[in-house]
């Protein structure tokens, strides 16, 4: 730990997983009333991956790619000094940070949970900025992942033809100011409309016979699709021309767009409204459908297994998605 002093932070490595079960948009159409052709032009999704292993759960995921993260720069995990996992479906509800921390090694790591939903990689990212820009931490491990087939209601076909399972994680780590590559980030919540998009917990009428206390469980995912689209697709270009703004950019600077992969119409759209050309939008949804806050750094880390991104690129990444909340990061590569 360090004394107070601003520092840069740059993502020195990415990594991923997803379960192997693939389900295709036919599989779907066997299991509810739909059809690949309403789901593909609605949505842009092909198939999705589902953790379907009895006992699996976000920390075996989450724990795959941050192993690879670590080992793709041969980093001593004990060298970690944060772990971030965003994630809305933890398998325990007092956060699943800690054993992805023992899983692997990094025994000298804080770790905590965010939840954030499809905003929380975004929200993680920036949470470790400010750790290792005022000097606290040098080293900070940001997971994104989520398995929201649990949490869906598979006889609901307006919602579960949309989800998929994985993890992505990255290692954020201080550099000198100048060689700082998140240049600016803007953060945004409208709780007004929290219930468009929830996995709510609900209460049983009955109160306890004694304590008189209500307990309950939690509830399927549920969403108002148009009104979740409208409010992306307005908010997330806001977001991002303002982060822009702040740092004298326009929309001619960015090289790469990567979105909250939720639907590929909400992606052009908001491409489309930024003039930024479709060759410049990374986006794999049509794979692995939405993967919540795994889905950005699984598209991140696919681009740069691919060597897609070259040094001093221009990325604008940008999250959006339950609370209402949604975020914008600006970084150069
Ligand atoms: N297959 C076939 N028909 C369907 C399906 C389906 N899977 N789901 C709904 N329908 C039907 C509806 O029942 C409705 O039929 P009706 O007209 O007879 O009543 C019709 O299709 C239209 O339904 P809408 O809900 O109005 O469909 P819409 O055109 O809004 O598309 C969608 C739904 C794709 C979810 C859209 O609202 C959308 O893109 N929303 C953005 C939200 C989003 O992407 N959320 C992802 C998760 S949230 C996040 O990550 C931020």
């Amino acid at each position: 730990m360090k004394s107070c002093m601003v520092q840069g932070a740059k993502i020195i490595s990415t990594g991923s997983a997803t379960p192997s079960v693939k389900v295709s948009n036919e599989q779907m159409s066997s299991i509810v009333d739909t059809s690949d052709e309403w789901i593909f032009t609605r949505t842009g999704i092909k198939e999705r991956r589902l953790l379907t292993k009895y006992g699996q759960s976000v920390t075996d995921l989450a724990t795959r790619a941050s192993l690879q993260a670590i080992n793709n720069i041969s980093m001593d995990p004990s060298s970690i000094d944060l772990i971030i996992l965003a994630t809305s479906s933890p398998n325990d509800l007092f956060g699943s940070a800690s054993k992805i921390q023992y899983e692997i090694g990094a025994v000298n790591a804080l770790a905590f949970d965010i939840t954030a939903a499809c905003s929380g990689f975004v929200i993680g990212v920036v949470t470790a900025f400010q750790f290792i820009s005022n000097g606290t931490y040098e080293n900070v491990l940001v997971i994104g992942a989520d398995v929201l087939s649990k949490w869906v209601d598979w006889s609901d076909r307006s919602t579960c033809i949309l989800f998929g399972d994985a993890a992505g994680a990255v290692i954020i780590q201080s550099c000198s100011s100048n060689l700082n590559s998140i240049l600016n980030f803007h953060l945004s919540t409208d709780g007004n409309y929290a219930d468009h998009l929830s996995i709510a917990y609900k209460e049983q009428l009955d109160p306890h016979p004694i304590l008189n206390l209500y307990q309950g469980s939690f509830q399927y995912v549920s969403m108002n699709g148009k009104e979740v689209y409208k409010f992306a697709v307005s908010q997330v270009p806001l977001s991002i021309m303002s982060c822009l703004d702040k740092l004298n950019m326009s929309t001619e600077d960015v090289d790469w767009l990567l979105l909250h992969q939720a639907n590929e119409r909400i992606i052009m759209a908001v491409a489309e409204k930024l003039s930024i050309s479709s060759n410049k939008v990374i986006s794999n949804l049509s794979k692995y459908g939405n993967t919540s806050a795994a889905s950005i750094p699984l598209a991140l880390n696919e681009v740069v297994e691919l060597n897609q991104i070259s040094r001093n690129d221009i990325i604008v990444i940008a999250g959006f998605g339950a609370g209402l909340t949604w975020g914008t990061i600006i970084l150069r590569w």
